[in-house]
This record gives structure tokens, sequence and C-alpha cells, in this order.
């Protein structure tokens, strides 16, 4: 159960439990010993980004391993994202990045966002002139571009909503594979599943405990009274379930923690069992959006001057 993996539509399969790697301390020591102690679990999925500044660790510990033995290359799954300025220009983000990580390939390459900058803009609350019209079309093709050099094994999008997905593949030659996006038991992103699924898209969960503990997150989804009491009845803990409805939903999930403990109990959501109780509870929970997007927004140079119509409504 633990090397459970989902078949993507460009052909290659992906391991559904995925380690992120952001962390606001950014400690490259700490990062790269959670990344050891996550392989020895059996984690083979990390999730990083140029706008993380966690690839030079992640990379490293990897590449460590790999030299050792301890795991090949074929067995680990790598994603990385192009972050916003680097638009004009994929194919040298990748390759940076890919200098950055120490290998020659990354598994994943994801559009991190549906945002165009200034190409100095590299960080992570943009200003307000550092906007550009975001043009699709041009990053998408060099995205494939980044495909044809085998560069990456395959591309895909994140924070896209249902609309923009419909949008991209009215000229892409290659869909995306996945879009990566915040999906938990109170944003359960049903339209969106479903539109992706029509298009064979595979949907990969962010913060899908809700983010407990980082500046944008919220301890709302592991605090909450009905995901807690179905973590009581299962012998499990609020995380598992968590973990597992998003599991459970057809999603991979992406979960942050560098703690072995934490790491260890977000393995063994694998052997949760949730029944059609906890669905039909979880279904009826709340919905509320906890990464809104609110500094990719404003009035004047932004493509997007609310939210709404950052996700197209769907928020
Ligand atoms: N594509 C995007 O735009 C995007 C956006 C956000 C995130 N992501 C990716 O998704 C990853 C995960 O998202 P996230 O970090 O926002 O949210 P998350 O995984 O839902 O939550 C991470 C937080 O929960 C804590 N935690 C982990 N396991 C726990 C458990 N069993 N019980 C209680 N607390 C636990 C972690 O602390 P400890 O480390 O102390 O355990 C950390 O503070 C990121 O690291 C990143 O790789 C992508």
């Amino acid at each position: 159960m633990r090397s459970n993996r989902v078949h993507l539509n460009c052909g290659i399969t992906m391991p559904v439990m995925g380690l992120g790697t952001y962390s606001s301390e950014n400690d490259r020591e700490t990062t790269e010993l959670a990344i050891h102690k996550a392989l020895k679990m059996g984690y083979r999925h990390f999730d990083t980004a140029k706008i993380y500044g966690s690839e030079p660790a992640v990379g490293n510990a990897l590449i460590e391993a790999i030299l050792h033995g301890r795991v090949e290359r074929e067995d680990i799954f790598v994603t990385s994202k192009l972050w916003g300025s680097d638009h004009h220009d994929p194919v040298s983000a990748l390759k940076q990045t890919l200098q950055n990580m120490g290998m020659e390939y990354v598994d994943m390459y994801l559009v991190h966002w549906p945002v165009k900058l200034k190409p100095w803009a590299c960080y992570a609350v943009p200003k307000e002139e550092d906007f550009e019209v975001l043009e699709m079309e041009s990053t998408w093709a060099a995205m494939e571009k980044c495909l044809d050099m085998g560069l990456c094994r395959c591309i895909g999008v994140s924070n896209f909503s249902s609309k923009k997905i419909e949008h991209l593949l009215n000229f892409a030659s290659v869909p995306p594979a996945v879009n990566q996006v915040e999906m938990h038991p109170m944003w359960r992103q049903s339209k969106l599943q479903e539109t992706c699924t029509n298009h064979r898209i595979h949907v990969s969960a962010y913060s899908p405990l809700g983010g407990p503990g980082n500046i944008w997150g919220s301890t709302a989804v592991v605090d909450n009274p009905i995901i807690q009491s179905i973590a009581l009845k299962h012998k499990a803990t609020p995380a598992q379930v968590a973990l597992k409805w998003g599991l459970s939903k057809g999603s991979s999930v992406i979960v942050k923690s560098f703690n072995q403990n934490r790491m260890k109990e977000n393995m063994g959501s694998f052997d949760l069992k949730l029944d059609d109780q906890d669905f039909n509870d979880i279904d009826r929970l709340e919905e509320w959006k906890i990464m809104r997007g609110e500094f990719l927004v404003n009035e004047t140079t932004s493509p997007y001057r609310t939210i709404q119509e950052l996700w197209d409504d769907e928020i």
C-alpha cells in the first residue's frame, strides 16, 4: 500500500504520498535531514519549487541517498515549479532548477500559478509594478519544449481553476498531467475534480491538512470537531483522517512535515479505513479556502482585480 502510485496521462506513475518541502525557516540542514528520514520511511515523492528555496537541500539529500545506494533515481519522483518571473523563459528556469538540485531531470514540472511577473520578481509576494499580462500559450509552448528536451518527464499546472484548465486545453499540444491545488476536507474541490477527471488530469492536493503552523495556514481542519470525532472512532489522528480522505478521493497528497513522528503518522494514513458515514459527515463540513491568493490580486497591474477573478469564481 505504501508504494501506492497513480497513473498519469503522460504515461508515467507518481507516488500518491508526497512530501512537501516548503518551510518558512528554510533551513538547509533540517530539510536534508527530513528528506533522509522520509526516504527511510518509504516516502518516494518530493515536492519543491524554485520559490521555496528548498531545491538545493532536496536535490543534495536525494543525490546523496542515490550515490550511497539507498534508493534508485527511477524509484523517486521529484516535482518542481516555474515561478511567475520565469514565464519568459521556462527552459532556462528549469535548467537552473536542475543545477540547483544536481539532477539531470525532474519528474514533474508545474506552472506554479497562472501569473506572469517581471523577470526580476523572484520573491513570494510580488509588488504592484511586478505583474505582466499572462500569455499562457507561449508559457505552455516552452513547458512543452522542456518536455521535448528531456529536462522533465511530465508537465502540469498548479492553482488553475476549471476555466483556466479548459482554456489551456484549447491550445496545448500536450495536456497537463497534474493540477496541484489546495484540497482538504474543508476545501473539497468537487467541481475542479470533475473537470480534471473529464480531461484525465490528476488533481494533487497541497496543504492537505490546511497548513497548520504556516503563516497562511490554519488549524481549522485538524481541530475540526467532526474530523476529531472520526479520528477518535477509528483510533487514528485528525491528520490521518484528512490525508486518507484526500487519497480516497483519488488525489495524491503533498503533506509537509520535517518531524519524524508526524512524518510516520502521515504515512500511517494508508492503513486507515474511512466508512460511508465519515464521507457523508465530511461532505457536510463548511467549505473554506485557506490559500486565497490575495497577494496576486490588485486593481491596476494584475490580470486579476479580485480573488473571484483569480479563481474564476471557484472560491
Ligand atoms: N502549489 C502551490 O501553490 C503550493 C502551495 C502550498 C503548498 N504547496 C506544497 O504542499 C506542501 C504541503 O502544504 P503545506 O505545508 O501548506 O500544508 P500541510 O502539509 O497541510 O501542513 C503542513 C504543516 O502541518 C504540520 N503537520 C504535518 N503533519 C502533521 C500532523 N500529523 N499533525 C499535525 N500537524 C502536522 C507541519 O509541521 P511539522 O513540520 O512541524 O510537522 C506543518 O506546519 C508544501 O510544503 C509545498 O510543497 C504547494
